[in-house]
């Protein structure tokens, strides 16, 4: 299986991207590094512990961020409640979180591995910029970065920006220019999956602790979509990130050069894609246009039922 780290702010869809990557054959999940995002850190690295002891998994939880490199921090208690996973009964976590510093994880793990993991954030990217930074040599050691962030067009949290890369716009260009292979999974992908009932009924009829978890949290998740966009269900944005590397026919990609707005204007954070190669700049990740979002439910489907 292929070593991945999940970097992220759970998060209702966090916390289902941990969930897919746990029963993924595909996949070995070395650690999950939190940061703030949704809430804040330390109620992201809580609710990692939450999800570890839901499926009694043993990998570490290794907190990093506690705020972005420079603009101020927002979070996300509109969409996610003041919990970061409101809806389900949470289980109380036993095993406490380590002290090494997620950026310094994601470093050492790269430099013990050269080549080999994938790192899959889901939340802002400034874990990232700070290994970056930190620590160039591993740059080049990264197997793959699949971020769920951005758009190709509009924005949610601004009409112009996506929450993670509006959240640490300077983060995002750290690593976009960082030469790093790189996949954007920004809402134009994202957008396409919406968990409706029908789809969240197929993890309740799993029958199991998971299912049921997952469906509540994905009904509370539903709610904040229903009245903003008027869907019927919410966008499972983080899991296409491990979805992608466990089934890369589920998606369509396109390399593009992409910038990040990171000045103060009504475009701050705005993921800026060249789709018709109008700067001459080289592609520097390959940006998600296409969805099976069926085989997308389905796969998730089948993996959390793999949970007893
Ligand atoms: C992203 O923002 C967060 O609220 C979600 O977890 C997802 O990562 C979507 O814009
Ligand atoms: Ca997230």
């Amino acid at each position: 299986p292929r070593p991945v780290i999940l970097d992220g702010d759970p998060g209702h869809d966090d916390a289902v991207n941990i969930l897919l990557a746990c029963s993924s054959p595909e996949l070995e999940v070395l650690g999950v590094t939190t940061t703030y995002g949704n809430v804040g850190l330390e109620r992201t690295t809580y609710n990692a512990r939450v999800v570890r002891e839901l499926i009694g998994a043993s990998f570490p939880i290794y907190p990093g961020a506690d705020r972005p490199l420079v603009v101020p921090r927002l979070s996300a208690e509109a969409v996610h409640g003041e919990s970061g996973l409101d809806g389900p009964d949470l289980p109380t976590p036993t095993r406490e979180a380590e002290s090494l510093h997620a950026a310094q994880f994601i470093i050492n793990s790269v430099r013990a591995r050269p080549n080999k993991i994938t790192l899959l954030p889901t939340g802002p990217l400034t874990n990232l910029a700070l290994a970056f930074r930190l620590a160039p040599d591993i740059v080049p050691r990264v197997r793959e970065v699949v971020w769920m962030g951005g758009s190709l067009d509009t924005g949610n949290w601004t009409p112009s920006a996506e929450f993670n890369a509006l959240c640490d716009p300077h983060a995002a260009r750290i690593v976009f220019e960082s030469g790093v292979k790189l996949t954007m999974f920004g809402l134009n992908a994202t957008h396409q999956a919406i968990a409706n009932p029908a789809r969240v009924a197929a993890f309740r009829q799993l029958g199991t602790r998971v299912g049921e978890f997952t469906a509540v949290l994905l009904e509370f998740f539903a709610e904040h979509h229903r009245e903003r966009y008027g869907w019927d269900g919410g966008a499972l944005h983080d899991p296409m990130t491990a979805a992608y590397l466990s089934a890369p026919e589920l998606f369509g990609v396109q390399p593009m050069w992409v910038d990040i707005d990171t000045t103060e204007g009504p475009s701050a954070g705005r993921t800026v894609c060249d789709v018709w190669k109008v700067t001459g700049q080289p592609p520097n990740a390959d940006v998600a246009l296409t969805v099976d979002a069926d085989g997308f439910f389905a796969l998730l489907t089948e993996r959390l039922g793999r949970y007893p």
